[in-house]
């Protein structure tokens, strides 16, 4: 466990990391010069995009945006038991397809949002996705996917921060389609990494206001910290959004650590923090930043927690600093204090309140347990 080594420095990957970020800034910046004729004013950024890639973000500004239609642009992929592999694509107030669809009424409504330069076809995370969740052993499901690669595609950074709040929108009025379409609302999960967990929060938001009624369950995936923490609890997700928001943090920008592209704060009605919430095991140095290894970790775990609740012990504790001194036990690893442990991920019990702290291994299987 190398966490809590340069309290308050830059260590040399941190520099190492941000002067390589700079270069290929540059070079993108230079060749969406090349292909739009304009030179942005913009800033960068380094964030991570699909799995294992490293991006560079633009901080871009407003007349450098693409076009981006949510209408047409946000799509809704569907799975259920009887299309395990090939999505079903569903259209809001499309009745005629919809009756068309394999949309199942009695079975639990699943919606993933992807984040920041990732798409719900390509890369790991729509692939594990599937996999877990459409599974032959696992608990049938409708999972459908929002897929808003469009907007959210690199280096655009702020276009795709900037863009959230439609896409959740989009996302709020699927849910409304469904549950006038006999799905149960009470069933409904929404699941959201990085930018997508705004876009849960946005799409709670929406629901509760056009509709009057509140979302029953988001889970946070390590939320995306630039440009949101700072706008506060109407900008971003919040545990005022639905009954009951989760928020797993994995790579939060403490001040312990330079870099960062998660939300160290609570936010949620449960929050857990792995491993102290900003760096995972396992991820090391360079490749960390480079890979975005302990950002994409918070998907991972989740996925890994969806087989079995005894997974991804954690035990209240109020800090970090509080846990790694054994103050408050630790259940997933050393078995201590399990009586007060509780799930992280798929299985958190909705009544969950406060800070959770665990740690997990090096490598899959994550848990201990
Ligand atoms: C909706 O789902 C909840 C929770 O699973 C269940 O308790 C309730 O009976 C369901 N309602 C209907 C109308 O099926
Ligand atoms: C177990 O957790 C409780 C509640 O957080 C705490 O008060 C107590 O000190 C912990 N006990 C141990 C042995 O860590």
């Amino acid at each position: 466990m190398g966490e809590a080594k340069s309290e308050g420095r830059m260590a040399w990957y941190d520099v190492a990391a941000v002067a390589f970020g700079v270069i290929g800034s540059m070079l993108q910046l230079w060749i969406q010069t090349l292909r739009t004729g304009n030179l942005p004013n913009a800033e960068f950024l380094l964030f991570p995009g699909s799995d294992g890639l490293f991006q560079v973000a633009i901080y871009d500004n407003e007349d450098y945006r693409v076009p981006f239609h949510p209408t047409q642009d946000v799509k809704f992929l569907l799975y259920t038991p009887s299309n395990r592999k090939h999505a079903f694509r569903i259209f809001v107030n499309n009745e005629m397809i919809f009756k068309a669809s394999p949309f199942i009424r009695d079975i639990p409504v699943r919606i993933l949002i992807h984040g920041f330069g990732q798409s719900s076809r390509k890369g790991d995370f729509p692939k594990k996705v599937r996999k877990t969740f459409m599974a032959e052993e696992a608990d049938p499901c409708n999972l459908i996917y929002v897929d808003w690669e469009k907007s959210a595609v690199a280096p655009l950074y702020n276009t795709a921060a900037a863009n959230t709040k439609d896409v959740g929108h989009e996302v709020s009025k699927l849910v409304y389609f469904l549950i006038s379409n006999g799905a149960n609302l009470s069933t409904v999960h929404i699941v959201g990494f990085s930018l997508g967990a705004h876009v849960a929060g946005f799409a709670a938001k929406h629901f509760r206001k056009k509709y009057g009624q509140m979302l029953p369950r988001i889970t946070g995936l390590d939320p995306a910290l630039p440009s949101f923490y700072e706008k506060g609890a109407s900008n971003r997700l919040d545990f005022t959004d639905a009954d009951f928001v989760d928020v797993i943090h994995t790579n939060g920008k403490s001040s312990a650590r330079f870099v960062g592209v998660g939300i160290h704060n609570s936010i949620g009605h449960a929050d857990f923090f792995v491993n102290g919430g900003d760096r995972q095991t396992g991820c090391r140095g360079l490749l960390d930043v480079l890979t975005a290894c302990s950002h994409m970790r918070a998907w991972r775990y989740f996925l890994e927690s969806v087989a079995s609740a005894d997974r991804f012990l954690a035990v209240p504790c109020p800090d970090n600093p509080t846990f790694k001194a054994g103050l408050c036990g630790d259940c997933d690893r050393t078995k201590r204090n399990c009586s007060v442990a509780i799930p992280m991920g798929f299985w958190t019990p909705s009544t969950a309140r406060g800070n959770y702290y665990l740690s997990t291994k090096r490598r899959k299987p994550y848990s201990y347990t």
